[in-house]
C-alpha cells in the first residue's frame, strides 16, 4: 500500500484517486478551488455507481480518499506526489516549485500532462530526477493504457518504480525511451482530430457524421487489431500504395478555423452547452455514462 497525494481534484485528479484507491492505496487530494473539493466524494461515488460497484464496496473505496485543504497537509502524508493541475506550463511548474520546497529530494513526483514537454514541466526544480511523466487516460479507474516517460534528467530508476507501481495494480504500462510532447496515444489521436477538422473545413461532412464512421469501423476495430498489425495484416505493399495515393491529401495544418469558428461565438463543447455538436441537459451524463459502459464491454472481450 502506497500512500499518493494528488494535486488537482478536477476530472483526472478525482478519476485517479478512484483508480488507485480501488487497488487498496490511500489517497490524499488537494485541490486549488475550495468547491471542486467539497464535490470530490459525490464525484468519486458517481464514477464507481457507474462501474455498478456495490454499494458497500463503493463506501470502503472511498473511504481510502481524504481531501486536503491545503498543500501543507498533504506533504506529511504521501509517499508519491501526483500533479493533474491544468494543462498549462507556467501552473505546473508553479505547483512544483511550491511542492518540492515542502518535500524530501527522495519523494516520487509524477506528471499527468497530456502534451507538455516532461523536460520543460521539470525546469525551475530542485530535484528534476524524481519528476515522471504517468500519462493516465480518461477515465482512470476504466482505461488500462498508462503511459510512463522521462525528461531529460529523470532517473531511471523513479520510472521504474513508477512502471512496478501501475503494473502491481494491474494497469497496461508503455515506457516512452524518451520526452517527446504528446507521449504516443496524444501524438496518434490528435493526427486524427486535425484530419477530422480538415474534412469538417472542406466540408465533406458534418461533425456528427465523423463521430458515426469512427464508432462504427475504426473505434472497432483498434479495440481488437492495432494499426501496426492491421498494416502487416493487410500487407505492407497495400499500406505503402495506399499511403502514396493519399497522404498528399492528409492535413499537415497548423491553424484550425473548424475550431476558431466555434470559439469565437463562445461555443466550447460540453461546457457551454454547444461546441461542434450540441449539449443539452442530460447529454453530459449520458455521454459519460456511454463512455464507461463502452470500455467495460471492450475490456470484457476475449
Ligand atoms: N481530461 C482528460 O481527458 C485528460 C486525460 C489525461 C490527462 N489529462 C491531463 O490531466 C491534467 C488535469 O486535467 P483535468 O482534465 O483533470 O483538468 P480539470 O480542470 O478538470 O482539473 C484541474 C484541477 O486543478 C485545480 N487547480 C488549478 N490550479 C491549481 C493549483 N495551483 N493547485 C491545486 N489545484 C489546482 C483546478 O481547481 C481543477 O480542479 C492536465 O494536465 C491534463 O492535460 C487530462
Amino acid at each position: 500500500m502506497t500512500r499518493f497525494g494528488i494535486i488537482g481534484g478536477g476530472l483526472m485528479g478525482h478519476g485517479i484517486a478512484v483508480a488507485l484507491a480501488q487497488a487498496g492505496h490511500r489517497v490524499v487530494v488537494y485541490d486549488a478551488d475550495p468547491a471542486t473539493l467539497a464535490s470530490l466524494d459525490e464525484r468519486m461515488v458517481r464514477a464507481l455507481e457507474r462501474c455498478d460497484l456495490p454499494p458497500g464496496d463503493v463506501g470502503l473505496v472511498t473511504a481510502r480518499v481524504t481531501a486536503a485543504e491545503t498543500l501543507a497537509e498533504l506533504v506529511p502524508l504521501v509517499d508519491t506526489v501526483i500533479e493533474a493541475v491544468p494543462e498549462r506550463l507556467d501552473i505546473k511548474q508553479q505547483v512544483l516549485e511550491a511542492l518540492e520546497a515542502k518535500i524530501p529530494a527522495v519523494l516520487p513526483v509524477w506528471s499527468n500532462t497530456s502534451v507538455l514537454s516532461l523536460t520543460e514541466v521539470a525546469k525551475g526544480m530542485r530535484h528534476p530526477q524524481r519528476l515522471v511523466g504517468v500519462h493516465w487516460w480518461n477515465p482512470p479507474y476504466l482505461v488500462p493504457l498508462v503511459e510512463v516517460a522521462p525528461g531529460a534528467e529523470t532517473d531511471h530508476r523513479f520510472v521504474q518504480e513508477a512502471c512496478d507501481a501501475l503494473n502491481g495494480m494491474g494497469k497496461t504500462t508503455v515506457r516512452l525511451h524518451r520526452d517527446v510532447p504528446g507521449f504516443i496515444g496524444n501524438r496518434l489521436q490528435f493526427a486524427l482530430v486535425r484530419e477530422a477538422l480538415h474534412l469538417l473545413e472542406q466540408e465533406v461532412c458534418d461533425p456528427a457524421t465523423i463521430d458515426t464512421v469512427m464508432r462504427s469501423s475504426l473505434g472497432l476495430r483498434w479495440a481488437a487489431v492495432g494499426p501496426m498489425e492491421n498494416a502487416d495484416f493487410i500487407g505492407l505493399d497495400l499500406t505503402r500504395n495506399i499511403l502514396d495515393a493519399l497522404a498528399p491529401h492528409l492535413s499537415a495544418a497548423v491553424t484550425f478555423p473548424a475550431l476558431d469558428k466555434p470559439l469565437s461565438a463562445g461555443r466550447r463543447g460540453r461546457a457551454s452547452g454547444a461546441g461542434l455538436l450540441t449539449w443539452p441537459a442530460g447529454r453530459n451524463e449520458e455521454v459519460a455514462q456511454r463512455l464507461d459502459n463502452g470500455i467495460r464491454r471492450n475490456l470484457a472481450l476475449p
